[in-house]
């Protein structure tokens, strides 16, 4: 799969405000403290966990990692390039969170259940593992046709995700629910930008053909609510 560039370059996902109210989920759901010791599994630009560090006054540096290494990634974080799998293989270090959020569905099923055991054992004695999808039903994200149509088989994917994890693990469910209020013609260059998975394999003309339905769909500012279903497993 062609790898995501765009998620978390200047986007909601990337604002202060998302940011913010989703590290006060983070906290208010968690156990965390100072001492806290944090890895984050597709961590994009770092920008949640560099928040988290500021916020928590960290000791400990957290560790983000993600198969993409981009230019402005967060300072207050330990990155390396590596994907979830190898990390643990060569890992010595226990956690008590470990986050994964908006990035299992990028995995196979099968790394998806060698991922989830490498967590579990790479827990501290009270560590949580918080995993979070886009909620697979009544999900918000503004699309065109096509776009919809390959969000849905995404949507069923994430489900059997979450069924396979509750059904396998001691685990609670939760919801985060951002409002969202994107000017159309910044929601435009992030579907040009390619922002989501669902859209990486979209070519040119798809593209412009989507943007074109955008235009006529939604009024010029679009609102809508970001909707993540949240699994936290307990060791
Ligand atoms: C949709 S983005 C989410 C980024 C960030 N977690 C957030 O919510 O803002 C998914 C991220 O997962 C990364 N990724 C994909 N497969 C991965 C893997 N096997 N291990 C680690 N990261 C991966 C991608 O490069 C991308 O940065």
């Amino acid at each position: 799969m062609k790898s995501i560039k765009n998620w978390d370059n200047k986007t909601w996902l990337s604002s202060k405000d998302y940011i913010n109210s989703f590290n006060k989920f983070l906290i208010k759901h968690s156990n965390l403290n100072s001492s806290s010791k944090i890895l984050d599994i597709g961590c994009g630009r770092g920008k949640i966990l560099g928040n988290l560090s500021t916020k928590l006054k960290l000791k400990n540096r957290p560790i983000g990692i993600d198969i993409e290494s981009h230019k402005d990634k967060d300072k207050k974080i330990f990155f390396k390039k590596i994907d979830g799998i190898n990390f643990f293989k060569a890992n010595n270090k226990r956690f008590d969170l470990i986050l994964i959020k908006q990035t299992i569905h990028l995995l196979k099923m099968s790394e998806i259940k060698k991922l989830i055991k490498f967590c579990k054992n790479n827990l501290l004695p009270e560590g949580q593992i918080f995993i979070f999808t886009l909620d697979p039903v009544k999900n918000e994200i503004p699309t065109f046709k096509k776009m919809h149509q390959k969000l849905q088989y995404s949507l069923n994917k994430d489900k059997k995700i979450i069924n396979f994890i509750i059904k396998n693990n001691k685990c609670i469910s939760k919801k985060f629910i951002y409002k969202v209020k994107v000017k159309k013609q910044k929601y435009l260059k992030m579907v040009k930008d390619k922002y989501i998975s669902t859209l990486l394999d979209f070519n040119l003309k798809d593209i412009e053909k989507g943007c074109e339905e955008i235009r006529l769909k939604f009024k010029n500012e679009i609102n809508f609510r970001d909707k993540l279903r949240c699994v936290v497993i307990k060791k």
